[in-house]
This record gives C-alpha cells, sequence and structure tokens, in this order.
C-alpha cells in the first residue's frame, strides 16, 4: 500500500466484491425456496386432486353399492313371487290330484254299485214282489256237509258263500251242528212248496210262506237253518244253543234273522236267516230296527258294502 487512498479504495473494493457475493448468494437462496415452495404447492395440488379422485370414486362406490340394494330387494321380491306362485301351484296341483282321486273313488264306487245286484237288499215279503223270472247272477253249490241228512242239494249266492262257510265253521268250532235244510229256491220250486203247504194247511200256510216271487229264497242270500236234531220241522229250532248262537253271532258273518217275533209279515221264523251283508248286519244288531222296519232308501246305502 502505498498511502492511505489505495486503502479506503481497496477496502471499498472488498466491502463490494463481498456485497455482491452476498446479494448474489441471498438471491439464489431465495430463487431456490420459491421452487422448493413451487414444489410443495404442485404436491398439494396433486394431494388435493388424488383426495377429490378418491372422493368422486366413493361417491361413485356409494351409489353403486345402493343400486345393488336395490336390485337385491327386488330379486329378493321376484324370489318371494316365485315361491308364492309355486306354493299357490302346487297347492293347485293337490287340490286336483285329491279331486282326481275322488272322482277315481267315486267311479270305482259306481262299478263297483253297478255290479252289485240291487234286489239282494230288498224287501220281499208278502209286499214286494220278484220278478218270476229273476235267478240269482251266480249260484254255487254249498259244501254236503252243511246239509242236513236225506235233503237235496243247495245253492247259494256267490259271493256269498265264503260268508256262509265262515259262520258255519265258526259254529262248528264252538261244538255246535248247524245244518240247512233249504237255501236258493227258485220261482217254481216256491210254486210247488207253497202249494204242498196250502193243501195240508189251507189258507194257514199263508203265515209261514211266501207265495213264489214273494220268497227271500229266490235271492240265494237266505237258507233255513236247523240241527240234527230238531230236523226238517223247526218247531223247537228257538230252544237250541244253536239259535241262541246265532243270535249273538250271526251279524258278524252278514246275516239277520227276517222275520223275528211279531214281525208284521210272517210267524215268528227263527231258523229263517238272509245275508245281508255285514255292515248292515251290524248296524241292526246295534240298533232296535229290523230289516223289514228300516227304510228301502236307506237300506240301499249299505249295498256298495254288501260283500265286504
Ligand atoms: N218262510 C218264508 C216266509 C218264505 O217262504 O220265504
Ligand atoms: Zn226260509
Amino acid at each position: 500500500m502505498k498511502n492511505s487512498h489505495d486503502v479506503v479504495v481497496y477496502i471499498c473494493g472488498l466491502i463490494a466484491v463481498i456485497g455482491i457475493i452476498s446479494a448474489s448468494y441471498l438471491y439464489l437462496e431465495g430463487e431456490d425456496k420459491d421452487v422448493k415452495i413451487e414444489n410443495l404447492l404442485q404436491e398439494r395440488n396433486t394431494l388435493l386432486q388424488k383426495n377429490n379422485q378418491k372422493d368422486a370414486d366413493l361417491i361413485i362406490a356409494s351409489t353403486t353399492i345402493a343400486e345393488l340394494q336395490v336390485d337385491l330387494e327386488k330379486i329378493k321380491d321376484d324370489l318371494d313371487d316365485l315361491a308364492d306362485n309355486y306354493r299357490n301351484e302346487k297347492n293347485r296341483n293337490e287340490d286336483f290330484e285329491s279331486q282326481i282321486r275322488n272322482l277315481s273313488g267315486t267311479l270305482d264306487d259306481l262299478d263297483k254299485l253297478a255290479k252289485i245286484d240291487k234286489e239282494l237288499l230288498a224287501k220281499y215279503s208278502k209286499v214286494y214282489f220278484l220278478n218270476e223270472n229273476y235267478v240269482p247272477k251266480k249260484l254255487k253249490q254249498i259244501d254236503d256237509k252243511y246239509i242236513l241228512e236225506g235233503k237235496k242239494d243247495q245253492y247259494f249266492n256267490a259271493e256269498a258263500i265264503d260268508h256262509l262257510e265262515d259262520m258255519l265253521k265258526a259254529s262248528s268250532k264252538d261244538d255246535l251242528d248247524l245244518k240247512i235244510v233249504s237255501a236258493y229256491r227258485s220261482f217254481d220250486e216256491q210254486v210247488d212248496l207253497k202249494g204242498q203247504f196250502t193243501q195240508v194247511y189251507g189258507t194257514g200256510a199263508n203265515a209261514f210262506s211266501a207265495d213264489q216271487g214273494y220268497s227271500e229264497h229266490q235271492l240265494g242270500t237266505t237258507l233255513d237253518l236247523t240241527t240234527p236234531g230238531v230236523g226238517g220241522a223247526y218247531t223247537s229250532f228257538a230252544e237250541t244253543k244253536e239259535y241262541q248262537w246265532l243270535l249273538d253271532n250271526a251279524y258278524k258273518y252278514g246275516f239277520i234273522l227276517s222275520y223275528p217275533k211279531d214281525n208284521g209279515f210272517y210267524v215268528y221264523e227263527p231258523w229263517h236267516w238272509r245275508f245281508v251283508g255285514v255292515e248292515l248286519a251290524r248296524h241292526l244288531n246295534r240298533s232296535d230296527e229290523t230289516f223289514y222296519t228300516m227304510d228301502q232308501r236307506e237300506i240301499n246305502e249299505y249295498l256298495i258294502k254288501l260283500f265286504d
């Protein structure tokens, strides 16, 4: 240094250089902060955008869920409707099946009824007349062992004969000896029989012998029973244990006493039994009615079960 003037100039120059450097540094540092702020702002904007996008996605998802819930409810309703329809259809089918069953039951009954001879439960006595041409549909010969010795072969309705033989077997098991004197009698046989009785008893025969066409024997479901001890005269059959057994048991096999005491048509005929089916015989056994005091329409209701 040559002089103080030079020192001042030197210092001033140094200060200026330092100032310039500091200003540049500060300037550069300020610029860097701006960039950072700018970056941060951009980042914030990006985040905000992302956030907005998420919110939008969330709204869309909520809307979709709500729509799905509506769809689900609709599907549930549809399923309920389907279930209702299915139940209704099932009920309708069941009703239909039951109607068909009833109808075929009715048809079976009608078919069964059409095959049963209605005369078999008609009240043949002094009032009701059976056509002279009437012959039972099918007769079967009764086993000889059940026929009273010395009597001719006897025939019985083929569909009822098992009931008759069951009854006779059951009575045999109880050590009884029931025998048949007469079963099916044709119109002509009744003419002969009534003629013979009339010759002996005159009009008195009407008290115990039906005219031709009025006898239950023509039906093939009626028989006169006795025991070897009593024989064909029947007079004391009512006193036998066989008769008591019939009173107690015949209904179980479908047989009834046609002409009990005070019957209004004929004398008391303990030997004369008619097959009317188990159901009707049981009914009569329980009630005070007799076959001939019952209404014919009421009797006919038992026709369908005649051979059961
Ligand atoms: N003994 C009865 C009434 C008849 O002859 O059929
Ligand atoms: Zn008889």
